[in-house]
Order: structure tokens, then sequence, then C-alpha cells
């Protein structure tokens, strides 16, 4: 048998050798974390994908985010460490339905948050994530905004541009919207000194409570900087473990056992260790007409959001 950390010594050596790059989001777990070359929100990903000059990158995350290093980068080699992998917001929205509500609101742009399927993001004007979304909806010429598929980051967004107007799609995060604000009261009663740090994705009962508002990484750079000592935090709980490790002075309750993503957890350390064995993974590979209208969503993302 071996070690967690002699199977992680394993993963260095193999990506060293096959020129490979590991990109790992904020809500995977610590054993992958500390293999991995970047680890951040989804913004922070696209952007290292296309920064990242080795000539294969495997992605620990959801398929939307491999789907998107692949669009980024269509002459890399890109896999998705677990194919189970998916994101139930992402892909419940489909092209069809899209359309029909497009016929509902003429001549506004289009605003695709990145948690959508590659097909949808061709129909899209433009792509946003959770930290660049605010920036992007401003810098945008057109001032009515169709905003899909996440109407909780969607109204995020809307209060902050009161100028603008918004027309929503009604999706959204499965495990952001279980948290309540019975859950806010539950636990500020707990712990009554503790700041409440919460994604946008969150129902606003609870993000009109909260003490700031981000994207993963966002809440996690606040809970660093921050001069208090007790946060609760109100996105998917393998940021309550990643921030206790990093700040052992501080404390971070979990604002609910629900807030937890079965498809972000189900990729492991031996997933990546297969991966790079090439006895595991799945490589991405998109239709050409996908890649290039995908393509031009998510360049827009990068020039508006840069
Ligand atoms: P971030 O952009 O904050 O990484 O969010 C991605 C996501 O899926 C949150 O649930
Ligand atoms: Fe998708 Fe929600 Fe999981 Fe993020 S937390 S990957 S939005 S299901």
């Amino acid at each position: 048998m071996m070690t967690v950390h002699e199977i992680q010594n394993e993963i260095l050596r193999m990506k060293r050798e096959k020129d490979v790059c590991i990109l790992a989001h904020a809500y995977q777990s610590q054993d992958v974390l500390e293999v991995a070359d970047y680890v951040g929100d989804s913004y922070g990903l696209s952007e290292q994908a296309v920064k990242d000059e080795r000539q294969g990158i495997i992605m620990c995350g959801v398929r939307f985010m491999a789907e998107t290093c692949k669009i980024l980068n269509p002459h890399k080699t890109v896999w998705l460490a677990n194919p189970l992998a998916g994101c139930p917001m992402a892909e419940q929205l489909d092209l069809a339905a899209l359309e029909a509500l497009k016929k509902q609101y003429p001549g506004y742009a289009v605003v695709a948050y990145i948690n959508t399927t590659s097909e949808l993001k061709t129909a899209c004007d433009v792509c946003v994530t959770s930290s660049s979304a605010v920036q992007i909806c401003a810098n945008l010429e057109n001032d009515s905004i169709l905003f899909v598929p996440d109407p909780n980051l969607g109204h995020f967004v809307a209060r902050q541009l009161p100028h603008k107007t918004f027309a929503f799609y009604d999706g959204g995060c499965p495990r952001h919207m279980a948290a309540t604000a019975a859950d806010v009261n539950k636990a500020r009663g707990a712990h009554p000194k503790a700041l409440l740090l919460a994604h946008p994705e969150c129902l606003p009962e609870v993000t009109s409570q909260a003490d700031y508002v981000g994207s993963t990484t966002g809440i996690m750079a606040y809970a660093k900087k921050s001069n208090a000592r007790q946060f609760i935090i109100a996105t998917e709980n393998s940021i309550v473990e990643h921030l206790s490790f990093e700040c052992p002075d501080k404390q971070f309750y979990p604002l609910s056992v629900a807030l937890s993503c079965m498809d972000m957890r189900v990729c492991t350390l031996m997933d990546v260790y297969h991966c790079l064995q090439g006895d595991g993974g799945e490589e991405m590979s998109l239709p050409e007409g996908i890649q290039e209208g995908a393509a031009r969503c998510l360049r827009r993302m990068v020039e508006l959001g840069g």
C-alpha cells in the first residue's frame, strides 16, 4: 500500500515528466490541492489555463471547467480527472429553452454564467463568473441583460447596477439554494461574534444578511485579511476545512450541512494519479462549431473582465 504522501510524490514526478499542469477548483479536497499547480475560482482557473505553457492540463473540478479549459486551449490535451463530475446548474438550461427565452426578451444581451454547457455558450453574448459578473455586466454596452441560468447571482449583480434592466431564468445551484434564512438565524445564534461570508449563488435571504458576498477565492481572501476571528461560511463546506488549515488562529463554521456538492467531491487524488498514468480521466473534445461559438463567448469574458 502507498501512503497519501507517496502517491502525491508520484503525481508530482509524473506531471513533470509528461509536461502536464494540474488545475484545481478551491472546492477540491486538501490532498488534491497540495499537488495542484494552481488553485482558484472559475475565473482564475480560466485565466491560468491560458497562461500556462505546458502541453497538458488535468482539471480537478467539474465538467464545464474542463470544457472551458479545452475551449480556451484547443491545441492542448485537457482531461477532466473524474468524468462523473457534472454541475446540476450547468445542465438545467438547454439551447431550445434558451432560444424560447430570448424571444421573450428581444434586444437583451444574453449573459451566461460560466456554469453552463459549451453548447449553451454558443448562443450567448458573454460569459461571467461569480468574481467577474458585476464588472462585466457594468462594462457591457447593452443596458438590458438576460442573465442565465442563476437568478441568485443575477439578482446580486442587478442590485449593484440599478441603472440596468435585468431578466432572469428560474434556475440556480441546488446546493447553495439549500441554505436558508433559518440557517442564518441558527448559526448567528450559536456564533454571535462570527461574520457571515456567502457565495452569490446563495438565496437573497442569505446574501442580504452577509457581511461579505463573493466567489470562493473572494471568500478565502476576505477571511484571511479580516481582523475578525470567527466566520460562518455560506458556500461548499470544503472551504471551511481549507480556511481552518490556512488560518489556524481563526475559527470557521459551516452555515449548513446541506452545503455539500457531490459533483465537486467525486474527484479524488487517485483519479489524478490514474489520469497521469493514462488509465483514467476523460480527454475533452468538442465539436468544431461548439468549440468556436463558445470560445467567442469566453474570450469576451476575458476582454471585459481583465
Ligand atoms: P466560483 O466561481 O466562485 O469558483 O464558483 C464556482 C461554483 O461552481 C460555485 O458553486
Ligand atoms: Fe454546480 Fe453548485 Fe456544485 Fe458549484 S456547487 S459545481 S454550481 S452544483
